[in-house]
This record gives C-alpha cells, sequence and structure tokens, in this order.
C-alpha cells in the first residue's frame, strides 16, 4: 500500500499573489481530527514532494481543503500554486498534530490566535459542533500584515454565518476579529500588542485574559509564537500536549516555501 493517496483537485482559488486555497477528493479511509495537518504534496519526476499543511476543511466534510502561500522559488508551492481542477495531488495516510481540544483542559472561552495561513486549522476546528459544546465563547484572531490577505478568512466566516446548520449554533459564540499591521483596517496590530495591552478584549466587549476561563489555540509564525508562548508563561498558563492537556497549545505553520 502507497504511503499517500492520490486525489484529484476539485477547485483552486487564488486570493492574493501569494495565497491560494484548493479542495481535493477525499479518500474515505483518511481519518482526522479537526486542526490536525498530513503531509501534501506532488509527485515530481516520479518522486513524491510533501510538505505538512493543516486541513482547512472539517472532517464531516466531504471534500478536502487546504490554504497555501505561494513562494515563487519554493521547491513545493512554486509547483502547487498552479495545479488546476482535475490535477492530482498526494495526501500522506496519516494526520497528526497538537491544535485538538483534547490537548486542553476545560475552560468556558477559546482563544484561537492565528497570523497567515495559520489560520488553516482553525478553518477547520470552527466548523466542529464538539468546539462549540466545550466552550461558551470561541474567539478567532487573524493577524496579516495586509487587508488583501483576510479575504479567505472574512468569506469562510461569513459563510458558516449564513449556514443553516451552523448560522444558529455559533451566532452567539464565535467571534472574528482579523487584525492588521502594515495598513488602515478597523483592527491593527500585531495579536500580541492586542492581548498585552487588553485592547483585543476591550474590542470585542469580552473580559480580560483569565487563566481560569481562557484556553489557547495558536498557529502562525514563528517568532509571534515564540512571543506568546512566553506571554502565555509569564501568566502562569501551561502548554498541553498529548496526553497532558495545558491551558495553551501551539502549532507554526509549516509551508514556508
Ligand atoms: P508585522 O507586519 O508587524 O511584522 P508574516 O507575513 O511576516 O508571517 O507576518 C504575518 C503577521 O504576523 C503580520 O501582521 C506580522 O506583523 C505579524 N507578526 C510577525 N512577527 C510577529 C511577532 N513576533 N509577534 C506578533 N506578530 C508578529
Amino acid at each position: 500500500m502507497s504511503a499517500f493517496y492520490r486525489e484529484k483537485v476539485l477547485s483552486v482559488h487564488h486570493w492574493t499573489d501569494t495565497l491560494f486555497s484548493f479542495t481535493a477528493t477525499r479518500d474515505s479511509g483518511f481519518r482526522f481530527l479537526n486542526g490536525q495537518f498530513a503531509m501534501i504534496g506532488l509527485e515530481i519526476d516520479g518522486r513524491p514532494l510533501m510538505r505538512a499543511y493543516s486541513m482547512a476543511s472539517a472532517n464531516h466534510e466531504e471534500a478536502l481543503e487546504f490554504f497555501s502561500i505561494k513562494v515563487a522559488d519554493g521547491p513545493l508551492t512554486s509547483r502547487l500554486q498552479k495545479i488546476k481542477e482535475g490535477d492530482t495531488i498526494l495526501v500522506g495516510r496519516k494526520a497528526t498534530g497538537t491544535l485538538i481540544a483534547d490537548n486542553l483542559i476545560a475552560g468556558k472561552r477559546l482563544l484561537l490566535l492565528s497570523t497567515g495561513t495559520g489560520l488553516a486549522p482553525f478553518a477547520s476546528l470552527i466548523k466542529d459542533p464538539d468546539v462549540y459544546d466545550r466552550f461558551e465563547s470561541v474567539v478567532l484572531v487573524h493577524g496579516c500584515r495586509q487587508v488583501s490577505e483576510l479575504a479567505y478568512g472574512e468569506q469562510l466566516v461569513a459563510k458558516l454565518r449564513d449556514d443553516e446548520l451552523f448560522g444558529p449554533l455559533l451566532a452567539d459564540k464565535l467571534v472574528y476579529y482579523p487584525t492588521v499591521t502594515r495598513e488602515p483596517f478597523r483592527n491593527r496590530g500585531r495579536i500580541t500588542d492586542l492581548i498585552t495591552s487588553g485592547q483585543l478584549f476591550s474590542d470585542i466587549g469580552q473580559p480580560p485574559l483569565d487563566i481560569e476561563t481562557d484556553r489557547i489555540m495558536m498557529c502562525g509564525s514563528p517568532a509571534m509564537l515564540e512571543e506568546l508562548r512566553q506571554l502565555f508563561e509569564a501568566r502562569g498558563f501551561l502548554e498541553g500536549s498529548h496526553g497532558e492537556p495545558g491551558h495553551f497549545v501551539i502549532e507554526k505553520a509549516f509551508v514556508e516555501r
């Protein structure tokens, strides 16, 4: 048995000159937990070229979805950005990752903190009914340099709110907070600063950070993740992992090339 499923590309959407998303068929044997990642790639000269990608689709959905950067000289993304409907991609058989609800101690508010394509695992998690059972409030924060980079997340949340099934479920629970660092927008600034200053919480009209109630998942730029880790640890939050749940869990956004 091959280590990879061969899946067909169903659709490709280019959001900016550096961001695209695509959907693909999903083998009925491919199981994953929302928030996990798998190895995704292309066969190049008869050999697999694979990188870790978080599933942006939820595990109840029939198709797979991924959200990717494009890097002109990136070994995989320079090629992957050219895929078209009907092309074949490779999907590793095993999904894994730390951004799963079981790695967190029970809490009341779930903060999902992301930059760039680090949004992908949260695109999956905010479509998971179990997340809304576990938490009273889910705050999705997405930080980007430019407003145009928010489009994927904006459309995702708008679609969910319009969804017959999900709309009512998340109406009072999901708060979406996009923020931009390098041009004017209604929310400005780095996620680290927005948390330290308390601006994030005042903007969404919710209580300040509280270790008793807040649980955190984060995914995105390595520099941000390191700063957030220090920020939360300094406040007594503990990192969770498989078998040892904590107050926060971390995953870096993988594909840099
Ligand atoms: P900034 O524009 O101030 O660098 P990138 O495209 O470099 O991965 O960045 C994505 C977003 O993450 C940008 O808004 C960027 O802000 C922000 N960012 C980068 N490094 C950090 C950090 N150490 N802490 C918080 N936010 C960061």
